[in-house]
């Protein structure tokens, strides 16, 4: 099956982005950028919505999204219920978000990391898998919180064993 990936930026990361597209097409990934495309200010909503949107409706398996930090465009995909996404500057956090978060948007800021360290953290992101078993719990309750579903989120989480006043 081809591997495919839909990316998407604000103006802050118009360099970046085509650096990150050349890195996943010499990976064999097919490439979906749905912009923007020029150094015009934009907003950030935008992109992390429609990167967001094209993974949430299962169009795409995974998405990049970037800006001047990588904060705002990961809140705007977040806002889209199934996105994971993880805003993050290192290799670890990447690898991390998706073993235990099972992220399935990769966030990064362009004024935070130069070329070569985000080839890096889209390495360890695209080289790590989803570790289910005790992290699916988690996965559950925030699906639950993305379906606006209070009850399964009360079940799932009262069976925490642990679970000390929240
Ligand atoms: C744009 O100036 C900047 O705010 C944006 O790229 C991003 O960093 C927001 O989180």
């Amino acid at each position: 099956m081809e591997k495919s990936i839909v990316i998407g930026s604000d103006h802050v990361g118009i360099e970046l982005k085509p650096v990150i597209v050349a890195h996943l097409e010499s990976r064999g990934y097919k490439v979906v950028d749905v912009g923007t495309d020029t150094a015009e200010r934009t907003d950030y909503p935008i992109y992390g919505q429609a990167v967001g949107q094209r993974v949430a409706s299962g169009e795409f398996p995974l998405g990049i999204a970037i800006c001047g930090t990588g904060v705002g465009i990961s809140i705007a995909a977040n806002k889209v219920a199934g996105v994971r996404a993880a805003c993050v500057s290192e290799p670890y956090s990447a690898e991390l978000s998706r073993r235990h978060n099972n992220s399935n948007v990769l966030c990064f800021g362009a004024r935070v990391v130069g070329s070569e360290l985000a080839k890096m953290i889209v390495d360890a992101w695209l080289d790590a898998n989803y570790e289910g078993d005790r992290h699916q719990r988690r996965i559950d309750e925030l699906a639950a919180e993305d379906a606006r579903d209070p009850e399964t989120f009360a079940k799932l989480s009262q069976a925490v064993p642990n679970r000390i006043n929240a």
